[in-house]
């Protein structure tokens, strides 16, 4: 192979700088051009596939920083339709102009399910990427298992997750953790501690609300920030249960702090908050205000009264509030443990590669014995019977219902990822650049002015 092409799919993450990065260092080693294509497959879907050569001369271009957020390609949400067969053929034209010999994409399950049509007409591999840290399997060799029923209204059909039969061991997890988790968590919890303090000084109870579509991950490594109650998209909420345990806190403790993942579900197994469609081939779904959908049920539950009788607040809704650590914790600087991982994970796919796979993906796999390593896996395995391959979702067993907080399991997934994730520079970097006087007085410098004047055209 002589030259490669890289891309980066889906929402963004601190680390996808990282593993282009790793990617263009091992490349540069085994003499591979690397050309960058812009904003993801809407590269491709362009006649003019705007691309930057990032390694001229097998030297990465200085723009190329695996310590900054972001993607220097930039990323979009367009997929390929695999049932359009033209553009499929369009795009295979344009691979073959740039004289590309196999193609490194950077994503999570919508870019894999994205992909599969592109690798029928060119080597192709996944390097994992995503803060909702949703792409792996459970169980190795066996897929979760799903079904598809018909919904009335509107009329289609729907996927359930059916309860596995295999034993969930850590050792067997299929990619145990995606490059972009890690920060995303760090600030989550940053947000969850600067949220109790406010919430301990006005008597308060808030609810934060951390991204992971359907997967409680995020939500999972929130608990490090220490919040009094943690709830799941994987289980149903128990809005009893919570009442109970939100009076005990708040009468023992005048405050209470919930994290909530955003696409946590009622009793009945519905969305709590609201949802919009997206063009992800995954179904994806943007979802919004669980929290505050919480929040309603809260104060309705516990009412003015309640807040009244202790001269705590002169109503519920003044007392009960919402945040979301939105879009901060998909943005800015990596910490160590993704940087590192994210760029062994980006070489590895460009060995992948040059070793003749297509259609599989770098994993980062975990042993209790031996610790972290990548590896490679199919990307067929993670099909479903109907050719679909969905989101992981967190397994039930990292949660205990009863206190709304990770299970010994649970605890034992996250110490490996987060014992040292921060590295020594992280902190040093923090104290060095946020409050430079220079930041005062130059305007901000994007990535994108430089990049820019590197982009070139087909056509
Ligand atoms: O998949 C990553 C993610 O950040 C989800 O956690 C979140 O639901 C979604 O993307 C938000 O997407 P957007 O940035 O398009 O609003």
């Amino acid at each position: 192979m002589k030259r490669i092409g890289i891309l980066t799919a889906g929402g963004d993450t601190p680390a996808l700088n990282a593993t282009i990065a790793g990617a263009v260092v091992r490349a540069n080693q085994r003499k591979v051009e690397v050309y960058g294509l812009i904003k993801g497959f809407s590269s491709l879907q362009n006649p003019q596939v705007p691309h930057v050569h990032l390694n001229p001369l097998f030297s990465a271009i200085p723009e190329l920083d695996a310590t900054r957020g972001g993607t220097l390609l930039g990323a979009s949400r367009n997929y390929v339709d695999a049932r359009d067969q033209a553009a499929v053929e369009q795009m295979a034209a344009r691979i073959r102009r740039l004289g590309l010999d196999g193609l490194v994409c950077i994503g999570g399950d919508g870019t894999l399910n994205g992909l599969q049509p592109l690798a029928e007409v060119l080597p192709t591999v996944l390097a994992p990427k995503t803060i909702d840290n949703d792409l792996g399997l459970n169980y190795e060799n066996e897929p979760d298992e799903w079904a598809l029923e018909s919904t009335p209204e509107p009329p289609g059909y729907r996927y359930r997750r059916m309860p596995s039969r295999t034993k969930f061991d850590l050792d067997h997890m299929v990619n145990y953790a995606t490059p972009g988790f890690a920060t995303s968590v760090y600030v989550s919890v940053g947000g969850v501690q600067r949220i109790r303090t406010t919430a301990e000084s006005h008597r308060r109870i808030a609810i934060v609300e951390v991204m992971g579509r359907h997967s409680g991950y995020i939500a999972l490594g929130s608990a490090f920030g220490q919040p009094d109650l943690v709830l799941v998209p994987e289980h149903p909420l128990d809005i009893d249960r919570l009442e109970t345990r939100v009076r005990e806190l708040y009468e023992l403790q005048k405050n209470v702090v919930i994290v909530c993942g955003e696409g946590i579900v009622g009793s009945d197994g519905e969305i709590l908050g609201a949802r919009k469609a997206t063009q992800d081939p995954s179904g994806n779904l943007i979802l919004t205000g669980a929290a505050e959908a919480l929040r309603g049920l809260l104060v309705e539950r516990l009412g003015d009264d309640y807040f009244r009788r202790y001269r705590r607040a002169d109503t519920a809704q003044a007392a009960i509030f919402t945040r979301k650590i939105g879009h901060t914790q998909r943005g800015g600087r990596p910490i160590l443990f993704d940087r590192f991982y994210a760029a062994m994970l980006g070489g590895k796919a460009v060995d992948m590669l040059l070793e003749g796979q297509n259609n599989a993906l770098a994993t980062l796999q975990y042993r209790r014995d031996r610790g972290f390593s990548v590896d490679s896996y199919s990307g067929n395995a993670f099909r479903d019977r109907w050719g679909l391959i969905h989101a992981r979702y967190m397994h039930p067993s990292f949660y205990d219902p009863e206190l709304m907080q990770p299970s010994r399991l649970g605890i034992e997934y996250l110490l490996p990822i987060f014992t040292n994730a921060i590295g020594h520079d992280d902190v040093e970097h923090m104290r060095q650049t946020t409050f430079d006087s220079g930041n005062l007085l130059r305007p901000y410098h994007s990535i994108n002015t430089d990049v820019n004047k590197r982009i070139r055209y087909l056509e």
